[in-house]
């Protein structure tokens, strides 16, 4: 049965009537219009459907929309703009990291979470957050270039915000 929810998706303050067992993801696609997460296998496994929850990386294709109310969800739409990409958007494009694009999402919120909780991941790290994120197309190479370069940028702020601190 449908039920009124209220969701913050992207800042903003937004009700559905939807029923509490419906997918995040059908929702934030169907009724809020977002369609940087994709339906890929509907099953959490490959990860074109991720959104921040908070802080955290979640597969919406199986998180239940009545389980979120009152946490901040994050959609690829919500990180930057066109014209103002998040640091890691700017790294998938200026590596070419994208072929189909059908993953892209997942990588670049996987890539997100990971440096909001690492600023400065190594190599074992950027590819063990990524390691559940199927592409097909074969862009591995450049999208792990892609969160090396987004990673070295957030690096460098976290340590010229140290210094700025410190002086
Ligand atoms: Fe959600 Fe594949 S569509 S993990």
């Amino acid at each position: 049965m449908a039920a009124l929810i209220a969701l913050n998706v992207n800042g903003l303050a937004v009700q559905v009537s939807v029923a509490p067992s419906t997918p995040l993801l059908l929702v934030l696609r169907n009724d809020l219009g977002l369609n940087g997460p994709k339906y890929g296998c509907g099953l959490a496994e490959c990860g074109a459907c991720a959104v921040l929850v908070g802080d955290t990386a979640v597969r919406s294709c199986t998180v239940p929309v009545g389980a979120i109310t009152g946490r901040p969800v994050t959609t690829l739409e919500g990180l930057g703009t066109p014209q103002h990409p998040h640091p890691v958007q700017a790294a998938f494009i200026a590596n070419n990291a994208a072929q189909c694009g059908y993953c892209i999402n997942g990588m670049i919120v996987a890539a997100v979470a990971l440096l909001r909780s690492n600023s400065s991941p190594d190599e074992t790290a950027i590819r063990t957050a990524l390691r559940h994120h199927l592409c097909r197309c074969g862009t591995h190479l450049e999208i792990l270039a892609a969160v090396r370069e987004a990673a070295l940028a957030t690096s460098k702020v976290a340590v010229a915000n140290v210094e700025e601190a410190a002086s």
